[in-house]
C-alpha cells in the first residue's frame, strides 16, 4: 500500500469559469461568543465599549455569506476591473475550490478593500487564510496602497481573531449598518459592522 499523497492547495488567479463554482466554498460560521456593544453618553459625546460575551445558544450565520447570484455578479463585475482588482482562489488538488480572496483598489482614498476572504468550513486553521492574506498585502503594496481595509461583523469572532492576528487594527464600528441603532442592542442579536485597517505606509 502506498502512502496517500499530501493534499496540494494551490492559489491561482480567479477566472470567469470559477465564479459559478464558488458555492463549493462554504463560507458560513458559528460562534459561541460574540462581541457585544455598550453605548453611553448622548448627542455627539458618545462612548462605545466592546466586550466578548458567551452566548447561551451559538450564533449561526446560516446562508448570509453564501455566494448567491447577486454575490457572484459583484465578483464578476470586479473581475472586469483588470489590474484594479486582485482575486485569487485556493484550489485543492487542482479540482475543488476551498478559498477565495477578492480585493479591489480604491483610488479615491488610496486603499485596497477586501470584499471577501473566505475559506471553506472544512479547510480552516490550515494556513490558507494566512496565505491569502499575505498575497493581499503583496498586491496592495504593488498598488502603493496606504492601507488595506475591510469589514467584519461582531458575530464573527473567528474572523476578528484572524484579522487581529494578521496585524490589522480595529478602527471603527457602525451600529446602524444592518439595523437601526437601539438602546438594547442584544435582544435578539442584531449584527453591526466592525472596520479594520492594516496600514502599509
Ligand atoms: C477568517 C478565516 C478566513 C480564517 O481562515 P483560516 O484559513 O482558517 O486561517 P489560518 O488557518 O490561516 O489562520 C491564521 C491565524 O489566524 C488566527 N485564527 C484563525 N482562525 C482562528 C480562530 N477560529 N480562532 C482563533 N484564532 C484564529 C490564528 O492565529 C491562526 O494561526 P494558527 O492556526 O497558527 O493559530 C476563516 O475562518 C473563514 O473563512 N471564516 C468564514 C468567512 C469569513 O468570516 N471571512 C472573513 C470576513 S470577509
Amino acid at each position: 500500500m502506498g502512502i496517500p499523497d499530501e493534499p496540494i492547495i494551490e492559489i491561482r488567479p480567479l477566472t470567469l469559469e470559477d465564479i459559478p463554482n464558488l458555492p463549493e466554498i462554504r463560507p458560513t460560521y458559528r460562534a459561541d461568543t460574540i462581541l457585544s456593544l455598550e453605548r453611553s453618553g448622548s448627542g455627539y459625546l458618545v462612548s462605545w465599549r466592546l466586550s466578548e460575551r458567551r452566548l447561551a445558544q451559538p450564533f449561526d450565520k446560516g446562508g448570509l455569506y453564501d455566494f448567491t447570484p447577486e454575490a457572484q455578479a459583484g465578483i464578476r463585475e470586479r473581475l472586469k476591473r483588470g489590474t484594479a482588482a486582485y482575486q485569487r482562489v485556493a484550489v485543492l488538488n487542482g479540482t475543488r475550490r476551498v478559498g477565495l480572496l477578492d480585493m479591489t483598489w480604491q483610488a479615491w482614498n488610496e486603499t485596497a478593500f477586501i470584499w471577501n476572504l473566505m475559506v471553506d468550513l472544512d479547510f480552516r486553521r490550515q494556513g490558507i487564510g494566512r496565505r491569502l492574506w499575505h498575497l493581499a498585502v503583496r498586491a496592495a503594496r504593488a498598488w502603493n496602497a496606504r492601507a488595506i481595509t475591510l469589514e467584519t461583523q461582531q458575530t464573527n469572532i473567528d474572523a476578528c481573531r484572524f484579522y487581529a492576528r494578521m496585524g490589522c487594527r480595529l478602527v471603527g464600528l457602525d451600529e446602524g449598518m444592518y439595523a437601526n441603532p437601539t438602546e438594547s442592542p442584544d435582544a435578539p442579536i442584531t449584527e453591526f459592522a466592525l472596520f479594520w485597517a492594516y496600514p502599509l505606509r
